[in-house]
């Protein structure tokens, strides 16, 4: 077997990892959930979620990938085999999102571009939904292709394709070298407009003042799980294949601290240059902050062009750099995401880096076209709520189960400790065994039981039982025929010795 490839340097390795988290789930989705969830209110499950969840299963996958060398698969495989299909749903999990999270970055992509003339004019919802995306009727309704989404589609593909191919050290790290640094850079630009801008404070209150009447509602706590979930880049396989690559002597506990806390520093950052941005515009407007914010998905693309139309000056500019910011973040996760599935294709057949993401490249860009159909959006959205909901959330449920209750944490413990700078005590055990799977699966079945009540999103029951129910299944059976097959001679994994 081929020596596994490594990263070069520890910078190398933090940036790749921070630039996995730092994604669209930190500028596009962490402000829409906020301010679905209750603005300020949601803050307190996310930090929860973040301190008790997060942190704790990043240090725990950093470590596993670390100790065990191999993709999500082949580490369970390690651990079990018959925990081997937990990684297969996990890189199912992040299949799918990768198919569509592209199609983002193809908008962003675009959406650079109209920022200069400001091509949205006076009605941003109307020129998104209908001169850009020609969006259909309903999620059945596929439409034709699009060839606005289509061209940026492929171009974001064939850049993905380019990183992914070229290796973990020359690839994957070269470039979030270049485009990571560049992000903080421009976030801190916009951040700074939006803060100083009038009207700024009252966006900002939105953001901060927890509305204490949400939370209780179980599915503020789900969204905020599944948003940690995102966020991190944990419990879909990524975060143990980028730590596989890692070097013998790396400091675990710290490098896992440090990706959580900046990334989630980044989305307070990214939340800051957003809400600030759009207090302004309802104080221009001369309306209530929540009759300005579109729900969803459309706060991006809808909702925040409108606002960069009425910035006092520079219009252009900062609408280009705020999708310029959207672009890399997306890239630099899309990038992981597809290292996930790739890196656990390579260790089951233990085939070449060049030919595994050749293949893989050109089914998922294939794959993908469906959200560039005029139903893209409604698809996009069911995906999203299903894929986070459920396949995320009750992979994290799962892992951290048995990981805790059904092998010895402290094996991965014994391994992260002496390498550390600092180490991690009995607190990391007993969220991870007792605060998570109790909060979690106490909240992830509620919101199992409210999604077979209540129709997701006012769609209809068929739209969802095929593009969300069926989704979920069409994971499950991918996972299991990736399971059934053999390891391939050379790649048989070598038990490691506790
Ligand atoms: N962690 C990545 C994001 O937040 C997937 O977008």
């Amino acid at each position: 077997m081929a020596q596994r490839e490594q990263w070069g340097t520890r910078v190398g390795f933090i940036l790749a990892a921070v630039g996995s988290a730092i994604g669209l789930g930190n500028i596009w989705r962490f402000p829409y959930m906020a301010y679905d969830n209750g603005g300020g209110a949601f803050l307190i499950p996310y930090f929860f979620a973040l301190l008790t969840a997060g942190i704790p299963i990043m240090i725990l996958e950093f470590g596993l990938g670390h100790k065990y060398k191999g993709s999500a698969p082949l580490t369970f495989a390690q651990i079990n085999p018959k925990w081997e299909i937990l990684g297969w749903w996990q890189v199912m999990v992040s299949f799918v999102i990768a198919v569509y999270y592209v199609i983002i970055i193809a908008w962003s992509f675009s959406y650079i571009g109209f920022s200069f003339n400001q091509a949205w004019g006076g009605d941003p919802t109307g020129f998104f939904i209908g001169n850009f995306l020609g969006l259909t009727d309903n999620p059945l309704n596929l439409g034709g292709l699009n060839s606005k989404v289509l061209i940026p589609l492929l171009i974001v593909w064939l850049i993905n394709f380019v990183i992914l191919f070229t290796g973990v050290k020359n690839g994957i790290e070269k470039a979030n070298k270049v485009m990571m640094p560049l992000l903080f850079f421009i976030m801190i630009i916009i951040a700074i407009r939006g803060v100083t801008l009038p009207g700024a404070a009252e966006g900002l209150n939105y953001l901060f003042q927890p509305d204490f009447s949400k939370i209780l509602n179980y599915k503020v706590w789900v969204a905020a799980y599944g948003q940690i979930f995102f966020t991190l880049s944990i419990a879909f396989a990524i975060m143990i294949s980028y730590s596989s690559y890692l070097p013998p002597k790396s400091d675990i506990v710290n490098n896992g601290f440090m990706t959580a806390l900046i990334n989630c520093g980044f989305s307070l950052l990214a939340g800051l240059a957003v809400f600030g941005i759009l207090g302004y515009m309802a104080q221009a407007q001369g309306v209530p902050f929540d009759k300005v914010v579109d729900k969803g998905i459309f706060l991006a693309f809808a909702t925040f062009p409108q606002a960069i139309s009425e910035l006092p000056v520079l219009q252009g500019v900062f609408g280009a750099l705020f999708f310029l910011s959207l672009f890399f973040a997306g890239l630099t996760s899309a990038i992981s995401i597809n290292e996930a599935v790739i890196s656990g294709l390579i260790d089951k057949f233990n085939s070449s880096r060049k030919k595994i993401t050749t293949i893989y490249c050109l089914v998922a860009s294939t794959l993908s076209l469906i959200f560039a159909t005029g139903a893209g959006l409604y698809i996009l959205d069911i995906v999203d709520h299903f894929i986070n909901n459920f396949g995320i959330v009750f992979g994290g449920l799962v892992e951290v189960i048995l990981l805790s209750w059904f092998f010895k944490l402290d094996t991965v413990k014994k391994h992260i400790n002496p390498i550390s700078d600092f180490t991690v005590g009995n607190w990391w055990n007993f969220t991870l065994k007792v605060v998570t799977p109790i909060v979690l699966g106490y909240m992830a079945v509620q919101n199992l039981l409210g999604d077979i009540r209540v129709p997701y999103g006012g769609y209809t029951n068929s739209a969802l039982l095929i593009m969300g129910w069926s989704l979920l299944a069409a994971v499950l059976v991918g996972a299991f025929i990736l399971n059934s097959i053999k390891w391939k001679d050379g790649n048989v994994f070598v038990k490691t010795k506790e």
